[in-house]
């Protein structure tokens, strides 16, 4: 379909001697939010890492905008327009928040990095206020948000988000939660990996559930499947 921005494959992945995916199959289109649902341990991150080139898939296709980019080195990656937010976050601590966004832009001209921090700065004001803070001083919440902002910075095509919510408090979830409803409104395609369900329906149109490196169950969101019966296909 022309508006499909990812199409994964088939795909096979998993680390040295532990194959942890068998045939992954899914799609995200042009402008939509898609959630990787799943118990611990059931593949969210690796498909994530898979698509990143984090890891090397070692079957199965990964198209973006139609090229096969399964394989690639993830800096190739990075450049088609994958920008990914992983669970570590993986800031730099002993920088300020303005040095970690400028980080994220690096690989761009200084126009276009002034016209991303102008928009992240908008978009996450909390930020704005603390730009000259150092990243290590800040609360869990507040890294997640520079760590997103970073990868914003990139002007990315998909934006990768492995739990975003993960171990915060609930003040911040629901601020997580208004930061995703501007991007979306903002038009910017997300594969995000999220255990708060209620947060991943508020957010995602369509839905992925992952068991033991296979997709148990997919849809979309708000079509008849309630987050109940989600619950219990993660979890039993
Ligand atoms: N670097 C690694 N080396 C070896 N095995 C790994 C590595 N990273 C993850 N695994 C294993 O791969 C499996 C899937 O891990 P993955 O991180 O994809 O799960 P997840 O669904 O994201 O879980 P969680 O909800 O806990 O984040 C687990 O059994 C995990 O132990
Ligand atoms: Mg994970």
């Amino acid at each position: 379909m022309a508006d499909e921005l990812l199409i994964a494959e088939k795909i096979e992945a998993g680390y040295p001697g532990k194959q942890i995916l068998f045939g992954v199959d899914f799609s995200v289109r042009k402008g939509e939010v898609v959630v990787l649902l799943g118990a611990n341990g059931s593949g969210k991150s690796t498909v994530l890492n898979a698509v990143s080139g984090f890891i090397k898939p070692f079957g199965g296709r990964m198209l973006f905008n139609g090229q096969n980019i399964a394989g690639l080195p993830s800096h190739q990656i990075f450049r088609h327009g994958i920008a990914q937010v992983s669970q570590a976050r993986d800031l730099f601590p002993d920088m300020s928040v303005e040095d970690n966004l400028t980080l994220g832009a690096s690989q761009r001209g200084a126009a276009k990095a002034a016209e991303s921090r102008t928009a992240v700065y908008r978009d996450f004001p909390r930020l704005g206020e603390r730009r000259g803070q150092i990243v290590r001083t800040m609360s869990g919440g507040e890294q997640q948000m520079v760590a997103i902002a970073r990868a914003l910075m990139s002007g990315p095509l998909l934006l990768l988000l492995d739990e975003p919510s993960g171990g915060l408090a609930p003040k911040f979830v629901d601020e997580i939660a208004q930061i995703m409803a501007r991007l979306k409104q903002g038009g910017i395609t997300i594969l995000m990996v999220e255990q708060n369900i209620k947060l991943a329906f508020d957010t995602a149109d369509r839905f992925l559930v992952l068991k033991d490196g296979t997709v148990a169950e997919r849809g979309d969101v708000g079509q008849g499947v309630s987050q109940e019966e989600i619950v219990r296909t993660i979890y039993l």
